[in-house]
């Protein structure tokens, strides 16, 4: 089934440098990523193995006078490396969306929520000001954020970090992208905010048919959510399957290592509960 579905993203050769002192120094290696529609590919890797230097490589957010960045990225057949910082603005969170670890640093501690939301949907979108409102508050509803007009009056201060999530993820929504990399999502939130976040997403993807990079150290989120898993250490991926075959019988000593150091799969049973619908 999977065989016929349409790649979105599909990155080769990737290779990210950045420059120090003592010359380029190469972050991520010759790294190749297929993501097929409506699919989950997982990266994991351990902390420092470059998951965030391929996030943000893919998305052209790494400062280019910083770094360098050889390798094909293309998004629905579309080459990416080499677009200028005005056409890639364009593309982002319209057609490839990005959900960091901490929402904090996603918004402006300066202006509203309801603004920076209605701001995001009019630069993508030709909606008029009254249907950005309108878009934003039924995404807001599609996260199950509690009374969103009255959310949109407040700052970024004003919520918890899992509420803030969600509304990143109700932007991220509401713009429809053919494909999310989610950095960590779940990282800095607790249990039930964890689990209400793979829930949307998982429901995105299944409504939407939107791919998702699914990026996390956590194996026992890996498990629930993703059909294809890629392992990457020291910047380079070296094992890519499906995910029961990376379960069942991983090939790499590290990926066995990192399975062999999960912790117990605790959440599996709450995860199911609340994803499988
Ligand atoms: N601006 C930078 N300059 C030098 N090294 C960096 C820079 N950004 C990240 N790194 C290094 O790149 C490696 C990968 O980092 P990162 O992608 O953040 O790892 P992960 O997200 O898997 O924890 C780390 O060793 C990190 O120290
Ligand atoms: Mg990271």
């Amino acid at each position: 089934m999977i065989e016929t579905l349409r790649n979105v993203l599909q990155v080769k050769g990737l290779c990210v440098k950045v420059k120090t002192d003592q010359g380029m120094v190469p972050l991520v290696h010759d790294v190749d990523l297929t993501i097929k529609s409506g699919t989950v590919h997982g990266l994991v890797g351990e902390s420092g193995s470059g998951k965030t230097v391929t996030s943000m490589s893919l998305l052209q957010l790494l400062n280019p006078k910083a770094t360098s960045i050889e390798g094909s990225i293309r998004l629905n057949g579309r080459e990416l490396n080499g677009l200028c910082h005005k056409e890639m603005r364009s593309i982002r969170g319209k057609e490839i969306a990005l959900i960091m670890q901490n929402p904090m640093s996603a918004f402006s501690a300066v202006f509203t929520i309801g603004h920076q939301f209605v701001e995001t949907i009019r630069t993508h979108t030709a909606l008029t000001r009254k249907q950005a409102i309108e878009l934003a508050i039924t995404s807001m509803q599609d996260v199950n954020l509690p009374e969103p007009a009255e959310l949109m009056k407040r700052y970024p201060f004003q919520l918890s970090g899992g509420m803030l999530q969600r509304v990143m993820i109700a932007i991220t929504i509401s713009l429809r992208p053919s494909l999310i990399i989610a950095d960590e999502p779940t990282t800095a939130l607790d249990m039930t905010n964890q689990l209400q976040v793979l829930r949307q997403l998982n429901r995105i993807r299944s409504e939407y048919g939107t791919s998702i990079l699914l990026i996390s150290h956590d194996l026992s989120v890996i498990a629930e959510m993703a059909n294809e898993v890629s392992v990457l250490q020291h910047g380079r991926i070296v094992e890519h399957s499906d995910v029961y075959r990376l379960f069942d019988e991983p090939k790499h000593d590290y990926s066995k290592q990192l399975l062999a150091t999960r912790p117990a799969l605790m959440m599996d049973k709450q995860v199911k509960e609340l994803i499988v619908s």
